[in-house]
């Protein structure tokens, strides 16, 4: 890449990354973004979509956001406590003469309910796409996430187990929507000097491809390793009252790169936060998911208050959900480490619950 001088602007690297993902995923078109906020802004856009949108609160902020910088409404449904994922039944409840799409999120990888989304967005005419941010590698009835819908947003953020430092990408099997975001992507840029479309800088630079170049080569590694991982997880919280790991259809191809839990406190003896706080104090990097839920969070809080009343699934996970470290990094034997304390906190709870609010009240009195 030093060698050519060709840094970005849809270099060589670029197109190669583009078209592996794309025969990896078997879509027609990958058009590769520099993240997924901004792939998700460019497809949004290019889908025509406006007015409201349907999409879930039990997701990152982006798929938010990634509207409503558009001055679009994203509109929030409630999910199926099961899957995680839009409950397709309220999804019907919430189309409104303003609606124009809906944007399921395969949270955890796990997929939304395509069939029924699909069947909503053409029996009322609105754009379906998905946020497959989490989905990279990932199946679906033996078809990959991605040639789902009108079009599916991935993520190659560094966080994600496969990535290009920053990075993400739009997959579509329509030819022309493809044809559009790569002109929205690059300015609108249509030739040398000539501009014919409203545009962005949502450009992937030759460094990220050459990362992800590399990082597609050791997919199936990564892949091993977080399932080795899971699998181990699996092993060390069985029968640990009140907590619960979720699990993959072991059917499908799945990238293993979250392990999560829902902590159930009647059971447990201690809360998702009181969890939590005990791992972070044993330097265990557990994170409250997707906390506190996009509609408490600003501006959707003070546009929409009553939110809350509408969402009763999504507020109960959003008390109950959180992730345990993994990927390439994390071994076996930490695992079993971090399950030791876990077990160890909900058998020990009635013992630490005075001690961790006494902490509490230390920090913050
Ligand atoms: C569900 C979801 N959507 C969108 C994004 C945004 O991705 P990026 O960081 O590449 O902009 C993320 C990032 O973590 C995500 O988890």
């Amino acid at each position: 890449m030093l060698e050519r001088r060709w840094l970005s602007n849809n270099g060589p690297f670029v197109r190669e990354f583009e078209q592996r993902v794309a025969e990896f995923l078997a879509v027609k078109h990958c058009v590769a973004m520099c993240n997924a906020t901004v792939a998700l802004e460019i497809a949004i856009r290019a889908l025509g979509l406006h007015g409201e949108v349907i999409i879930p609160s039990f997701t990152f902020i982006a798929t938010a956001h990634a509207l409503q910088w558009q001055e679009i409404t994203p509109v929030f449904c409630d999910v199926d406590p099961t899957t995680h994922n839009l409950d397709p039944a309220r999804v019907e409840t919430m189309i409104t003469p303003r609606t124009t799409g809906i944007i399921g999120v395969h949270v955890w990888g796990r997929q939304c309910a395509v069939e029924s989304l699909s069947e909503i967005a053409a029996r009322h005419n609105l754009k379906l796409m998905f946020d497959a941010a989490h989905a990279f590698g990932n199946s679906y009835k033996s078809r990959m996430i991605g040639g789902f819908g009108q079009a599916e947003v991935f993520s190659f953020h560094a966080t994600k187990f496969f990535n290009t430092f920053e990075g993400g990408a739009v997959v579509t099997n329509n030819d022309d929507l493809a044809a559009k975001m790569s002109l929205m992507k690059n300015f609108g840029f249509s030739g040398y000097d000539n501009v014919i479309y409203i545009g962005t800088n949502g450009k992937m630079s030759e460094i990220s491809a050459a990362m992800g170049l590399t990082g597609l080569e050791s997919l199936d590694e990564f892949i091993a390793a977080n399932r080795r991982n899971y699998v181990a997880y699996q092993a060390g919280l069985q029968h640990i009252p009140g907590i619960h790991l979720i699990s993959y259809d072991v059917t499908e191809r799945c990238n293993y790169q979250y392990v999560i839990l829902e902590v159930d406190k009647t059971n447990a003896g201690i809360s998702r936060d009181d969890l939590v706080q005990i791992l972070h104090a044993e330097n265990i990097l557990a994170r409250r998911y997707f906390y506190p839920g996009c509609h408490q969070m600003e501006p959707y809080r003070s546009y929409f208050p009553h939110a809350k009343l509408l969402l009763p699934m999504t507020e109960k996970l959003c008390q109950r959900v959180m992730s345990l470290p993994t990927g390439t990094a994390v071994q076996p034997e930490e695992i079993e480490t971090i399950c030791t304390i876990i077990r160890l906190a909900v058998r020990g709870s009635q013992e630490f619950l005075p001690r961790l609010a006494a902490i509490r009240e230390e920090q913050h009195p």
